[in-house]
């Protein structure tokens, strides 16, 4: 008999109580025993370590489709790798939950996380040496190497194409266009899959160089009077500052283009989960409990080619693009973009979506 854990971390979203749900049963009919580490890493840095022992019992199934962690993921102003790196307290905070991962003599653990999270396990990886660790890539920015999807793309896309479907409905009646702006962090794959799905007029991603005056020309040409313009949050317009939805709609209003600015912010992690992204949540938590049975460890389970399998931890890292954390630059976060090459890119732009200027 196994005992393992899982913990959430990094920012929310929907899927993680699917996943947790799933990794549960699953190993209850394997008879293990799951703990729960609440509020991921801060979880571990009590003493005794803030656990649950899950049940099916303690997380019905039907709740299993809410967005949300049922383990927390942490408090804002916790004591993480990130908080303790920046105040030189890392080996402390390595020591406490290196302490407390043996307290708990956990055989595996499973890490459901973001690309923030998951780098920083690998940097920190001597923590996990006595346990299996197996992650699960989670977030609506897609900006996760190696893997083609993640817990909760697949819902913030639906999110965000319901919040634009309904301010299409003003636009028209008023005129006008709506400036969006999406989240993604700097990656623009959610901005680019809602637009695609709205129908947009405009999608501005950091990954492509846009011309103001060009994305004025076409909204200018288009044959309605009004519609929506998706900017990714990660996006900057050289010589001005503030929101990204904020300076592309003052462009607007001082080239005469009738317009809102519209802020779907965090309503994008959350929303009920997906029929795709169950399937995902379910597909990652039993790939993940047949590679604890296989003895694998610092392994991340990934979507290639519609087949779900593990891939080695520092395959993850060395396949993204480093990017230093800009308040410790010992620390890397390896990042996945919309490549130059991606078949929506294409598409968008030959709907006449203005994408940028890609050709
Ligand atoms: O990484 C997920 C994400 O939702 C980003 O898209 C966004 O920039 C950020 O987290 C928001 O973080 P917070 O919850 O701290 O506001």
């Amino acid at each position: 008999m196994k005992k393992i854990g899982i913990m959430t971390t990094g920012g929310d979203c929907s899927g993680l109580n699917t996943a947790i749900q799933r990794i549960m049963h699953g190993a209850s009919l394997r008879g293990w025993d799951v703990y729960g580490i609440l509020d991921g890493t801060d979880g571990l840095c009590t003493n005794p370590p803030a656990v649950v022992k899950l049940s099916d019992m303690m997380l019905p199934i039907e709740n299993a489709r809410l967005a949300g962690s049922f383990l927390h993921n942490g408090h804002s102003n916790a004591l993480n790798f990130e908080t303790a790196a920046e105040t030189g307290h890392l080996d402390t905070f390595n020591k406490k939950l290196r302490k407390s991962l043996k307290t708990l003599d956990l055989d595996a653990l499973i890490l459901i996380g973001g690309n923030g999270s998951l780098s920083l396990a690998w940097a920190n990886r001597s923590i996990y040496r006595d346990l299996q660790l197996v992650c699960i890539p989670k977030t609506i920015d897609l900006d996760i190497p190696l893997t083609e999807r993640t817990i909760g793309f697949d819902t913030a896309v639906q999110q965000l194409t319901s919040f634009c479907d309904q301010l299409m409905l003003t636009a028209r009646s008023h005129h006008r266009w709506f400036v969006v702006q999406a989240m993604g962090r700097d990656c623009g794959q959610l901005a680019l899959h809602a637009g695609i799905a709205v129908g947009a007029t405009a999608i501005l991603i950091p990954e492509i160089k846009f011309d103001v005056n060009n994305l004025i020309k076409q909204i200018k040409q288009s044959p309605v009077d009004y519609g929506v313009i998706i900017v990714s949050e990660g996006i900057s317009l050289r010589g001005h500052s503030g929101r990204p939805a904020d300076m592309i709609s003052r462009k607007l209003t001082s080239a005469g283009i009738p317009n809102r600015t519209a802020f779907p912010e965090h309503t994008q992690r959350a929303g009920d989960t997906t029929a795709t992204d169950r399937i995902l949540a379910t597909r990652f938590a039993d790939c993940a409990l047949t590679a604890i049975e296989n003895g694998e460890t610092y392994v991340m389970t990934v979507l290639e080619n519609d087949l779900v399998h593990t891939v080695a931890l520092s395959d993850v890292i060395e396949n993204g693009e480093s990017v230093a954390d800009p308040k410790i630059p010992e620390l890397f976060t390896s990042n996945a973009y919309v490549n130059s090459d991606s078949p929506l890119l294409a598409l968008a732009y030959d709907m006449g979506i203005y994408i940028g200027e890609l050709k």
